[in-house]
């Protein structure tokens, strides 16, 4: 997916000048935050946004009848309805709050998985999952029988499509369960091809969509999904809530994954009947400011463009990895800029990551080290951890500047 936009392109200031921790100083030092694959900063519109939703707005959601009960449940699914638009969701039913992707991805493993797969099934993952989308399938498939196998990546850090013949001869594949974006080294999966394939197999496809959706617009009627996850807290939205779409008609066959609350339609003694979609999912009282929140940062990212948004992000990558070849003592993983998302892992010969990360936070660099919780990708790398720079709508190329010089200090005082 290389990008041809003749889109508008950002106002960084402006966007800049609507984020407070951009007056931090570290050190000194104006903070170069380029670690939003993590997490992303908070524009004042989201904050302002929930602290008023806090004081004019706050109660309990759904079952009250008074007014501020009525407001804040017009908030929460005025959000549902947002991220119904956000991903082209064909209804707002098919749209579940969790408390991240981590969660709604469990959700699917353990709704849909322990009631779908039997001995001699398979449960396929690519080799470049975030522990999120590998760890639940991995776990599901041993509590089931299911044999658990994966898409292999080649040198580059791209899925090799050359495998899925051998799984398909071996058939019963039930799920592929996949990124769209590599949060460790930008890679972007042909996710339409792998559903296509997968829904060939008679399998559902799981789309992890956690480094995709703040970054490029989704469409999961398009990409051919049945299930897709992303976070608020990657997309300027609060921690603590995060979004599960998945098929009306899969959705509905599946059992509840946490009980209680709106989930329960009525109990007796004997026997509790279920609610509908999308509450059969939603156990206890949801988070609910956070849920509004995120409504408001998908119209903020949306206010601003996906298409510029993932424009600004190409030519911030572009740009990094050209500086960063300066480096000799540089070695950057992943493809080329043009089929990577805003991500740049990197390791500095000889020294460990966490010391460029230390040495780099002296000068007022926020980047990330370790392995980005993706251990299986990092054992294929044949390393434990790199260093992680990343990049958001508010980032401008004078922190890459900062990211090379600051290199080049750790390898003068570490190499
Ligand atoms: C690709 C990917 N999937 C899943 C997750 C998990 O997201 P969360 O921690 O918000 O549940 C992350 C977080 O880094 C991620 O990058």
């Amino acid at each position: 997916m290389s990008v041809t936009s003749v889109t508008q392109p950002i106002d960084v200031q402006a966007v800049r000048s609507g984020f407070a921790f951009l007056e931090e100083l570290v050190n000194g030092k104006p903070i170069a935050y380029l670690d939003s694959a993590s997490s992303t900063q908070k524009p004042a519109v989201v904050l302002d946004a929930m602290r008023e939703f806090y004081e004019h707005a706050y109660a309990n959601v759904h079952r009250g009848v008074y007014r501020l009960a009525e407001r804040a449940t017009e908030g929460y699914e005025g959000a549902r309805r947002k991220v119904a638009g956000f991903l082209n969701a064909p209804s707002e039913r098919e749209v579940i709050f969790t408390r991240s992707a981590t969660e709604a991805l469990n959700l699917v493993a353990y709704a849909w998985g322990l009631d779908n797969l039997k001995p001699g099934d398979a449960v396929v993952v690519t080799e470049l999952e975030h522990h999120a989308n590998f760890v639940p399938w991995q776990y599901i498939a041993s509590r089931t029988g299911a044999s658990f196998l994966h898409i292999p990546i080649d040198d580059v850090g791209e899925l090799r499509l050359d495998a899925l013949d051998e799984i398909a001869r071996r058939g019963n594949v039930k799920i592929l369960a996949t990124g769209l974006v590599s949060n460790s080294i930008g890679t972007i999966n042909p996710v339409e091809k792998l559903a296509g394939w997968a829904h060939e197999q008679g399998a559902i496809m799981v789309v992890d969509a956690a480094q995709a959706a703040p970054h490029r617009k989704l469409d999961v009627q398009a990409l051919g999904a049945d299930f897709v996850a992303f976070s608020s807290h990657k997309l300027c939205g609060p921690s603590g809530v995060g979004a599960l779409w998945g098929r009306a008609e899969l959705l509905e066959a599946m059992a509840p994954f946490n009980l209680g609350g709106e989930t329960i339609r009525s109990v007796a003694l004997d026997r509790t009947t279920f609610n509908d979609l999308p509450h059969k999912f939603e156990a206890g009282t949801p988070a609910i400011a956070e849920a509004y929140g995120l409504g408001v940062a998908i119209d903020y990212v949306t206010g601003i463009g996906l298409d510029a948004i993932e424009a600004h992000e190409h030519e911030l990558v572009v740009y990094a990895m050209e500086r960063l070849a300066e480096l000799d003592f540089v070695r950057v993983f992943g493809p080329p800029a043009d089929r990577r998302a805003g991500i740049v892992s990197f390791e500095v010969a000889g020294i460990h990551p966490h010391d460029v990360a230390q040495i780099l936070d002296w000068e007022g660099i926020a980047v990330r080290a370790g392995h980005h919780c993706t251990q299986p990708l990092m054992t294929r790398l044949g390393i434990t951890a790199t260093t992680r720079a990343s990049f958001y709508v508010y980032s401008i190329p004078e922190e890459v500047d900062r990211l090379v010089d600051g290199l080049v200090k750790v390898q003068k005082s570490l190499g």
